[in-house]
């Protein structure tokens, strides 16, 4: 995070806090996020988008405060289930302001979502679309948009890539389903289409993706103004835009972005004959990505063969990151300073299975050794809202930092939480 700082004997402070303070008294595994790099993120998007309605994706992260720093900060919010939306509606955050997602929304979703009063619901597939006007009922009426797949390959890793034509999400363009669907939702009196969405994949770090979308989609809505006259007034570009997670990592410039996606959109938009519609963007991993850290304990250091194995306190229950799309982190010791020469080390968790790798490869001060910290950055999105169960080891806590204070958000799971829920026998 951009308020990190390291003392003389290698101690590592976010947010003013040193993490081997944190450690001592939340214990770790722990997460660290820090408010003031979250809020700067918020507003460094509202000065690149201006123009813009930015959605923060709760599916990064979210809880209670952070729903609250996310309203505070002007963004509206993207949520994709009935647990999202409840728990920032609950916390104070504008119903208005959130959009709801998902390939199959549950009754739960849908219904919470109406009594709630959301801003926009995202239709993702033709069996929805009946569905939703249903509960919407005879006197009820439902701003909605549709989700449109333009054809395109981006994204970190082939399980993030959804802008092609052959996955779960959305309706493709090239095969006519987006337009089929369009025309139903049209039939619907109680739904108002206010404009199409589309979101490409997560960790893009090229401008080109996005102007290729939003050609294909002015292109869509010049197509619907033809056929029935159709003029939309939104275009939601969902998110995507890619961080660094390592030292000399390329992360996708916002400024640039915004200023390419302006023109395209703009030229296109002239092109075709048609207002512009406003725009409306996504972004969960690069607003609380950055600003998060994990900290773990050494607790082996084992050599094999070929290998030096650095186990921690936490793994892939903790962080499945590195397993699912092989991403790559760079962990650093904390709190004392080692002169020994670097070694390179795999740094792997404390599960039952040989894929629990947390850093493979990475180099660590030859001397680390059982009791010392490690901190993994760049840990605050797709992490705790991504932590399992296994091996019941509780999920760790999340602690927020600030001018010196350390808070604790969200506490850690505790064998009694556990054996709460486990109510046979
Ligand atoms: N909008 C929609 C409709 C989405 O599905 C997503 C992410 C976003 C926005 C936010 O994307 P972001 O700006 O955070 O890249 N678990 C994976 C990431 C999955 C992203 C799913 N959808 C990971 O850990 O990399």
């Amino acid at each position: 995070p951009a308020s990190t700082s390291e003392s003389a004997h290698g101690d590592l402070a976010v947010g003013g806090v040193p993490l081997t303070e944190i450690a001592g008294r939340f214990g770790t595994p722990v997460y660290v996020l820090d408010e003031a790099e979250v809020r700067e993120r918020c507003r460094t998007y509202r000065d690149a988008f201006p123009e813009a309605e930015v959605l923060y994706a709760a599916k990064a992260f979210l809880c209670r405060a952070m729903a609250h720093w996310i309203d505070e900060e002007g963004l509206g919010l993207d949520v994709c289930s009935a647990g999202e939306l409840e728990l920032a509606v609950t916390t104070g955050f504008p119903p208005e302001r959130i959009v709801l997602h998902g390939n199959a929304k549950s009754p739960r979703d849908l219904d919470t979502a109406l009594r709630l009063g959301v801003g926009r619901i995202v239709i993702d597939s033709p069996s929805e679309i009946a569905r939703l006007a249903a509960a919407v009922g005879p006197d009820g009426h439902q701003k909605v948009m549709v989700r449109v797949v333009p054809g395109i390959s981006a994204g970190g890793h082939e399980k993030i890539r959804t802008g092609t034509d052959d996955q779960k999400f959305g309706l493709s363009i090239a095969d006519g389903y987006a337009q089929h669907a369009i025309a139903r939702i049209l039939d619907q009196p109680r739904l108002e289409l206010t404009g199409l969405h589309c979101h490409l994949g997560s960790q893009i770090t090229s401008v080109k993706p996005y102007l290729v979308a939003v050609r294909r989609m002015v292109g869509l809505m010049r197509r619907l103004r033809e056929q029935y006259g159709l003029v939309l007034p939104e275009l939601d570009l969902g998110g995507g835009h890619g961080i660094a997670y390592r030292p000399g990592e390329q992360a996708l410039d916002l400024t640039t972005l915004a200023r390419r996606v302006r023109a395209e959109l703009a030229d296109a938009c002239a092109t075709a004959g048609l207002p512009e519609p406003r725009l409306l963007i996504e972004p969960g991993r690069a607003i609380a990505g950055p600003a998060g850290v994990a900290v773990y304990h050494v607790l082996a250091v084992k050599h094999t063969g070929d290998h030096v194995f650095v186990a921690v306190d936490g793994g892939m229950s903790d962080n499945p990151r590195p397993a699912l799309y092989g991403v790559r982190y760079a962990p650093r010791l904390v709190g004392r300073r080692s002169t020994a020469a670097p070694a390179r080390v795999t740094v792997v968790g404390r599960h039952c299975e040989a894929g629990d790798v947390l850093a493979s490869d990475v180099d660590l001060p030859g001397d680390v050794r059982p009791g010392d910290l490690l901190a993994v950055p760049v840990a605050g999105a797709y992490h705790l809202s991504m932590a399992s169960g296994y091996n019941l080891v509780g999920r760790p806590p999340l602690i927020a930092v600030r001018d010196g204070h350390a808070r604790l958000l969200v506490r850690r799971e505790s064998l009694e939480d556990i054996r709460n829920r486990d109510v046979g026998l």
